[in-house]
């Protein structure tokens, strides 16, 4: 009997391509970057499983060019929102993805960008850097103090649990809002008290955004809640960029109505608008939250593994439907 066809989008860490080659008819992927939508389109015609990553868009039309034969959609990725999940579970076909594994790569690159927004470490090395810096100047650089503040936590799933811990070393307070209240047992593991969002975003001197893209938290902090936010408050974002209106961010950083961000995501990734790129105590990194050697080796066998479990008729360790 034939192998079955499967398509992976581009090379990945950690996932085992010449043992799923031995196994499965698997074109070589791309040398490198993402693969073509065009050829995506061609190549997953016949295939029983997609194994993709961000950007690939998998929609009804990718799904169509597979044909009845598709089983499984794996994503090397914790988050789905380009996976058309609806459509893929009308269908039967298995979504599957790779939390756990990141989680503390992501929650370590949240609160590097908080504190290096809270003191204007961008700013300070692009100084030294560019060769202006002159000496100990007592006004220079001043940021804005993270010990004992108040970090409110939007999204309490595990990145944030992971953010809310982290910060117990800074003696913060902490906020959270989420879809669901956590039972109580939890809170008190975080120490965290659960605050409606506009309360969240008035009472925190840092937000953090841990909200996976869904059609509920598209557009979530909108210019109406960067105005609820303080002057002196730091906005931090490693969920999707398009759960943040970045030209209202990057206006309310431009007229000082907040004090900074740390953004590692981006609404039309990857384009970053520009006055964000001007704006001060900002630090900006090119969604990186995953981007550990560790993470992301993990990433790739969990992806394999999830693909390979569906194909052999076994339940996929990280199934999404
Ligand atoms: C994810 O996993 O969803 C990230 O954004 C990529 O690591």
């Amino acid at each position: 009997m034939e192998a079955r066809a499967i398509v992976v989008t581009r090379r990945l860490p950690g996932v085992p391509f010449d043992a799923l080659a031995s196994r499965f008819r698997a074109g070589d992927p791309p040398p490198d970057g993402t693969m073509a939508r065009e050829e995506l389109l061609r190549r997953a015609r016949g295939a029983s499983g997609i194994l993709c990553t961000l950007p690939d868009r998998v929609d009804g039309d990718l799904m169509n060019a597979a044909g009845s034969a598709l089983e499984v959609i794996s994503i090397f990725a914790v988050g789905v929102n380009n996976i058309d999940v609806a459509e893929a579970t009308r269908r039967g076909i298995r979504v599957c993805n790779t939390p756990d594994v990141l989680t503390d790569a992501t929650a370590d690159l949240g609160f590097a960008l908080l504190l290096a927004a809270a003191r204007k470490l961008p700013e300070a090395e692009r100084h030294i850097r560019e060769g202006r810096w002159t000496g100990w100047d007592p006004w220079g650089f001043l940021g804005v103090p993270v010990a004992g503040k108040t970090l409110g936590i939007v999204g309490m799933g595990k990145i944030g649990a992971a953010v809310a811990r982290r910060s117990r070393g800074f003696s913060m307070r902490v906020l959270y809002n989420g879809r669901r209240r956590l039972p109580p047992a939890t809170e008190a593991e975080l120490g965290a008290a659960f605050r409606d969002l506009d309360a969240l975003l008035a009472e925190s001197d840092f937000v953090v955004l841990c909200v996976p893209l869904n059609p509920e938290t598209r557009g979530l902090i909108s210019r109406e809640r960067l105005a609820r936010m303080r002057r002196t408050a730091v906005l931090v974002n490693i969920s999707r960029g398009e759960v943040v209106a970045e030209e209202a961010l990057a206006e309310a950083l431009a007229e000082g109505r907040i004090f900074g961000a740390g953004i590692d995501v981006y609404e039309k990734e990857p384009r970053v608008h520009p006055a964000l790129l001007a704006a001060k105590s900002t630090a900006l990194s090119p969604h990186i939250g995953s981007a550990t050697r560790d993470a992301r080796e993990a990433m790739g066998r969990l992806a394999a593994e999830n693909l390979v479990a569906v194909l052999e008729g076994r339940e996929p360790p990280c199934p999404v439907n």
